[in-house]
């Protein structure tokens, strides 16, 4: 999988283009996971780009993703918490954070924290591009009595977008995760989680794992693929 979120790399490479980015631009990706996506926007753009994340293992994979002739190092990564990392305000002219707003907060908080936060980060006229679900209509309680607390997913589309507008800012693009990307994100786990099973059967981490993925897969067939929606929302910050 090469996004840790439903997005295809076509819906990937129309976000980028829609950036406009410059070579004179800084990014930061907040939650960057394996850097797939910071990766591309550097290659689109040869912008400045540094990609955060709390996972050595996912920044041991986006590291690789540094070509070896960066003599200017206009790709790199850190690994730390982002609740712990101090970044320069108003230095960068566009901030992502996809599928990651929980480093920002926790339960409802985690979306108004991370666009505030992101608001803070970027100069004006700067963009802010953040991945988050919205409830394509209102889920069934037997499925947030599975999903648990925290749920993950708080707001409709129209309420993610009436959030970031609440804070002043303006949205420019807004792209969404359709059927294929969903299906093909979800099953995608499944099918990692079976193969490992089938290649080390007696691996009982692995059969737990695949246990809750099996369990996961089936709730998303019977409930999350009609509930669950994913956003790439793109706002400008005014000044
Ligand atoms: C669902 S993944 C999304 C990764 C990537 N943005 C993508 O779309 O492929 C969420 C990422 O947030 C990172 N993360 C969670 N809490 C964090 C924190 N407090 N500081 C930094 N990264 C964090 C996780 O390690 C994980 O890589």
């Amino acid at each position: 999988m090469l996004f840790n979120c439903p997005l295809s790399t076509n819906k990937a490479a129309q976000i980028i283009n829609a950036l406009n980015l410059k070579p004179t631009y800084k990014v930061v990706d907040l939650g960057c996971g394996n850097g797939e996506f910071l990766s591309r926007i550097q290659k689109n753009s040869n912008a400045d780009c540094l990609g955060i994340d709390i996972d050595s293992s996912s920044i041991a994979l986006a590291e690789l993703k540094v070509p070896q002739h960066d003599l200017a190092r206009k790709l790199r990564f850190l690994i730390a918490d982002i609740r712990e990392t101090q970044l320069k305000e108003n230095s960068f002219e566009l901030a992502v954070c996809i599928g990651s707003t929980h480093a920002f907060g926790d339960g409802e908080a985690a979306y108004p924290n991370a666009l505030k936060q992101m608001n803070e980060l970027v100069k004006p006229k700067g963009l802010i591009l953040i991945g988050e679900g919205y409830w394509k209509r209102s889920p069934e309680q037997e499925y947030l009595d599975f999903l648990g607390n925290p749920a993950g997913i708080y707001n409709s589309h129209e309420q993610n977008i009436q959030q970031a507008e609440s804070l002043g800012l303006i949205p420019m693009y807004v792209a969404t995760s359709n059927q294929d990307e969903w299906d093909h994100f979800e099953w995608s786990f499944r099918m990692k989680a079976e193969q490992q099973v089938i290649a080390e059967p007696d691996n009982q981490t692995a059969q737990k794992k695949l246990k809750r993925i099996r369990k996961w897969n089936q709730y998303y067939r019977k409930f999350g693929r009609t509930t669950m929606g994913f956003g790439f929302y793109l706002y400008l910050k005014l000044e």
